[in-house]
C-alpha cells in the first residue's frame, strides 16, 4: 500500500474546496510515508496527472497538460497519454458533491476494480440524496426535520394548477420554510421562504439544481456536527458546533466570508446530551450502510434538548479549517494517522468485496 492516487478537483460547484481538501490529504499522505500520485479533474471533467515543481501549500495546483491526460481502461487502470501506466495501490477520491460524492466516481472505480477510500456506490447515492436518506432514517425511527417533497414532474402535471402547495406546506410545517434541492451541496440552491412569493421563487430556484426538492420546517437551531470513521460501525469524534454569523450557514458563510462561522470544538453541551447525539449519529451511519468516513450534521433546537439529523456528507471538507479533521485531531487522531486509517478501511472493504462470488 504505497502509491495512493489522490483524485481531486472535479466538475461540481465544490471544485475549489476540493483543491484545498486535496492539499491536506497530499501533505498528510507524505507525512505518513505514502507516495501520493496527484490526479486532478478539470472543471470540464478531464483527468490530468500532476507534477508539482514545489511543495504545494494550502491549495493543490491543477495543470491541464495534454501529455499528462489520463486514460482509464478496465483491466488496465490508469495510463497517461503515451500509454505509461500510473502506479496505483489505492485511490483517495477527495471530490465533494456531484460526480464525486454521489456514487458516480465510486461506480467508475468499481468497474476499474480499484480499491478506494470512502463510501461505496450505494451509500454515496443515498447520502447525497437528502430525500432518500430521510426516508431511510425515518423508517429506522431516527429523528429528521419534518418535510414535504416535490418533483419537477409533479409541478409540470395538470393537477398542479388545482394545488395550493404553499398552503399545504405552510399549514403542515409553519413559516418560514427552508427549500432545497434533494441532491446538491455547499448550500447551493438553498433558500429560506417567509411568504408565498419567496416560497415559489425558492421552489423554482431549487428545481434548477435538481428535479426533486424538499421543503422543510425551519428549525431555530444550533448546528452540531460529528465525524465518523469506520465500515458500517463507526468510531465517533465530537460533536463540535458551527456558529454561523449569517442568517444561516449559506455559501457565503461557508467559503467567502472569513468570519462567516465560528467552529466550537468540542461543542459546549452537557455530556448526557452529547452521548445521545453520538448515539443517533452512530445509528444514522449504520442505517445508510456507510463505510469509510462521514460527517453527520445535526440541528439542535435552541433552548431545548430536541435534535434532528440534518444531513450526511460522505466526503466532507478537509481544508485547514474543516470540522471533520479538526474533530479527529482534537481527540488525538492527527492527519497522518487519520489518513492511514482511512486507507486501511478502504483496503478492508475491497478485500471483503473480492471474497464474494459473482458467478454461479
Ligand atoms: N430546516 C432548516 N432549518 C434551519 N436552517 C436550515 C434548515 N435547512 C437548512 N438550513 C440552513 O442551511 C444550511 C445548508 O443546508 P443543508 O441542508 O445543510 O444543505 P447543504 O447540503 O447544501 O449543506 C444549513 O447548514 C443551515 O444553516
Ligand atoms: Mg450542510
Amino acid at each position: 500500500m504505497k502509491h495512493i492516487v489522490l483524485i481531486y478537483g472535479g466538475r461540481s460547484g465544490e471544485h475549489e474546496v476540493s483543491l484545498r481538501s486535496g492539499a491536506f490529504i497530499y501533505r498528510n499522505l507524505k507525512k505518513g510515508g505514502f507516495l501520493p500520485i496527484p490526479v486532478g479533474i478539470s472543471r470540464e471533467g478531464n483527468w490530468f496527472l500532476q507534477h508539482f515543481a514545489e511543495e504545494p501549500a494550502d491549495i493543490l495546483p491543477l495543470a491541464e497538460e495534454t501529455r499528462d491526460r489520463i486514460s482509464l481502461t478496465p483491466g488496465e487502470g490508469l495510463t497517461t497519454a503515451d500509454g505509461t501506466p500510473v502506479p496505483c495501490d489505492m485511490v483517495f477520491p477527495v471530490i465533494h458533491g456531484t460526480f464525486g460524492e454521489d456514487g458516480t466516481l465510486q461506480g467508475l472505480l468499481e468497474m476499474l476494480n480499484l480499491p478506494y477510500v470512502g463510501a461505496g456506490i450505494q451509500s454515496s447515492v443515498l447520502g447525497m440524496d437528502k430525500i432518500c436518506a430521510k426516508q431511510i432514517w425515518e423508517s429506522d425511527g431516527l429523528p429528521v426535520v419534518p418535510y414535504r417533497s416535490l418533483s419537477r414532474a409533479e409541478k409540470n402535471s395538470p393537477a398542479w394548477k388545482e394545488r395550493d402547495f404553499f398552503g399545504e406546506c405552510s399549514e403542515a410545517l409553519g413559516l418560514p420554510l427552508f427549500i432545497k434541492p434533494s441532491r446538491a451541496g455547499s448550500s447551493v440552491g438553498v433558500t429560506k421562504a417567509v411568504n408565498e412569493a419567496s416560497f415559489y421563487e425558492g421552489v423554482e430556484n431549487a428545481l434548477k439544481y435538481d428535479r426533486e426538492i424538499l421543503i422543510e420546517k425551519s428549525i431555530a437551531a444550533r448546528e452540531i456536527e460529528c465525524s465518523l470513521l469506520g465500515n458500517r460501525d463507526a468510531r465517533i469524534f465530537g460533536p463540535g458546533e458551527i456558529a454561523p454569523s449569517h442568517d444561516f450557514y449559506d455559501y457565503e458563510a461557508k467559503y467567502i466570508d472569513p468570519d462567516g462561522a465560528a467552529l466550537l470544538i468540542p461543542a459546549p453541551l452537557d455530556e448526557t446530551l452529547k452521548e445521545k447525539i453520538r448515539d443517533t449519529a452512530r445509528k444514522a451511519y449504520s442505517s445508510l450502510k456507510l463505510n469509510g468516513l462521514a460527517r453527520l450534521d445535526i440541528f439542535l433546537e435552541k433552548d431545548s434538548e430536541r435534535f434532528y439529523i440534518n444531513e450526511v456528507n460522505t466526503m466532507p471538507g478537509f481544508t485547514s479549517i474543516s470540522m471533520f479533521p479538526m474533530l479527529c485531531a482534537a481527540e488525538g487522531l492527527e492527519g497522518p494517522d487519520l489518513i492511514r486509517e482511512l486507507i486501511e478501511l478502504g483496503r478492508e472493504e475491497f478485500e471483503l468485496k473480492n471474497e464474494l462470488i459473482y458467478k454461479k
